[in-house]
């Protein structure tokens, strides 16, 4: 596939340091993140982060898309609106999506978070999303394919009772935010396409409680669930190497 790109060791720096700058915002939504507050207040919140590191929001304006982040609250599965009348409430999860441009260099990736207490059974929705991604990179490296991930992906997710969504997958990254290859979330070991060294790519499992049928509200964004189960996202960033994955938008608290 020769459309695929490759990053130079200057855009390798740059998007570092919009890892960087994503990772603040991890950390900082951890104790922001509370009953009571909106999506939009979650918006304004990383907006202003990303503005006073020197970045801007990649969302804002892509596609026609109104707002700096994305935020998913429950049935939400991806691309939710940050809006003022959506309050979270106590055993809630939301899952915050962002893009973090610095210097034209981006980065993609998100955190389900629980609000307050949370059910046992959402606690488990966001650990196996979460362990999933986790899954998937262990080997992986320049020669691997994305069928390796997908499959990797699949099989812990549905040994774990939950289903993965089939109409939305991981993309390289770069330039732009969505890049070839594409990544889905299922299918074969050892199909697709092969990763090479210096690629960047996102990993992003989403999951659903329930089936893996989605719909998307007539705002043209908002992807749900069909049947109303929660659904779990969990992303980050990477750079292939030859040995095997730089994770750019990792927390440094957080292990591989
Ligand atoms: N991280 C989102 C994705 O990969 C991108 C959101 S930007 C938006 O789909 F404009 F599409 F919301
Ligand atoms: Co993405």
């Amino acid at each position: 596939m020769s459309g695929i790109k490759t990053l130079t060791k200057h855009q390798i720096e740059l998007m570092r340091q919009s890892g960087e700058v994503m990772k603040g915002i991890f950390v900082g939504l951890r104790d922001f993140i509370k009953a009571g507050i909106t999506t939009k207040d979650i918006d304004t919140w990383c907006h202003n982060f990303m503005l006073a590191h020197d970045c801007k929001p990649s969302c804002l304006g892509y596609m026609g898309y109104p707002a700096a982040v994305c935020t998913s609250v429950n049935d939400v599965v991806v691309h939710g609106i940050p809006s003022d009348d959506v309050v979270l409430q106590e055993g809630d999860i939301v899952s915050v999506d962002i893009c973090v441009n610095y210097k034209g260099i981006h980065t993609d990736a998100c955190r389900t978070y629980a609000v307050g207490k949370i059910s046992p059974e959402a606690q488990k929705l966001i650990d196996v999303t979460k362990q999933s991604f986790f899954e998937a990179i262990k080997g992986l490296k320049a020669g691997k394919t994305t069928g390796d991930i997908g499959a990797a992906v699949q099989s812990y997710v549905e040994a774990n009772g939950f289903s993965v969504v089939r109409d939305m997958q991981g993309h390289g990254i770069g330039t732009h935010i969505h890049e070839d290859p594409g990544i889905p979330n299922f299918g074969k070991a050892g199909s697709g396409v092969k990763l090479r060294e210096n690629m960047a790519i996102c990993i992003e499992p989403m999951v659903n409680m329930g089936s893996y049928h989605i719909k998307i509200d007539r705002d043209g964004w908002t992807c749900r669930t069909r049947d109303g189960k929660w659904a779990a996202h969990y992303e980050n960033t990477m750079l292939v190497t030859k040995s095997g994955v730089e994770l750019m938008t990792l927390e440094d608290d957080e292990n591989e």
